[in-house]
């Protein structure tokens, strides 16, 4: 099994390059956006409670992702790998992460951080804000809380993960097929070894 995380700030192109990656590598895609976006659109408790704190712009509680984590993980037992998109987001998801992973006798491979800068995140995610309906995306204000959000409690992750020598750093800037191969040049380095 290898599993990846899929690093990098509001806007950098996790998202984008996921689908690109499950693709090519066969891997089951956990998004924990997509998992509380689908709870908003079912109206369940979780959903509503979720929504109010991503419109302002703010994590989510450890708990409540953690526990959508462990459900998928349980949910996909056949998969030959994940790929983690959007988690973990704080140290205590990083080593609840690693916990449930090592309960399944694997690990994460390699963490590929994305490298975007601050205003072309901004305008990226402006821009999506005029079709892609997500309330998140609509004000500079609130996707400037998303970017301060990840610079003080998820940019610690990556140190989490770099003491164990797992993290690379790939520019996340350029087209997105330039990328893509950026971050399949580094996987196909770490699976054949
Ligand atoms: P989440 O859904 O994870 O959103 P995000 O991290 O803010 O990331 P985005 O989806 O906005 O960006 P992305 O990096 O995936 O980029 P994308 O490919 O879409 O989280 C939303 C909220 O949920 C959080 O704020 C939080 O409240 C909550 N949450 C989620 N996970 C949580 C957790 N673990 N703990 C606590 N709370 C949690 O691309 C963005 C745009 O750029 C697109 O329009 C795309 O077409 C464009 N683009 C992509 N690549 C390129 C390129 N190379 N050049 C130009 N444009 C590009």
């Amino acid at each position: 099994m290898f599993n990846i995380i899929l690093f990098g700030p509001p806007g950098s192109g996790k998202g984008t390059q996921s689908e690109k990656l499950i693709a090519a590598y066969g891997l089951k895609h956990l998004s924990t956006g997509d998992l509380l976006r689908s709870e908003i659109a079912k109206q369940t408790v979780l959903g509503l409670e979720a929504k109010s704190i991503m419109d302002r712009g703010q994590l989510v509680p450890d708990a409540v992702v953690v526990g959508m984590i462990s459900s998928a993980l349980d949910s996909n037992p056949e998969a030959k790998g994940f790929l983690f998109d959007g988690f973990p987001r704080t140290v205590a998801q990083s080593e609840a992460l690693d916990k449930l992973l090592e309960g399944k006798n694997t690990a994460i491979g390699v963490v590929l951080a994305l490298e975007v800068s601050e205003e072309e995140l901004v305008h990226r995610l402006l821009n999506r804000g005029l079709t892609s309906g997500r309330s998140d995306d609509t004000n500079e204000p609130v996707i400037r809380a998303r970017i301060k959000e990840y610079q003080d409690k998820t940019m610690v992750v990556s140190d989490h993960y770099s003491r164990f020598g797992k993290v690379v750093k790939v520019k996340g800037e350029g087209t997105v097929d330039e990328i893509f191969a950026s971050l399949c040049s580094e996987i196909d380095k770490r699976m054949s070894l």
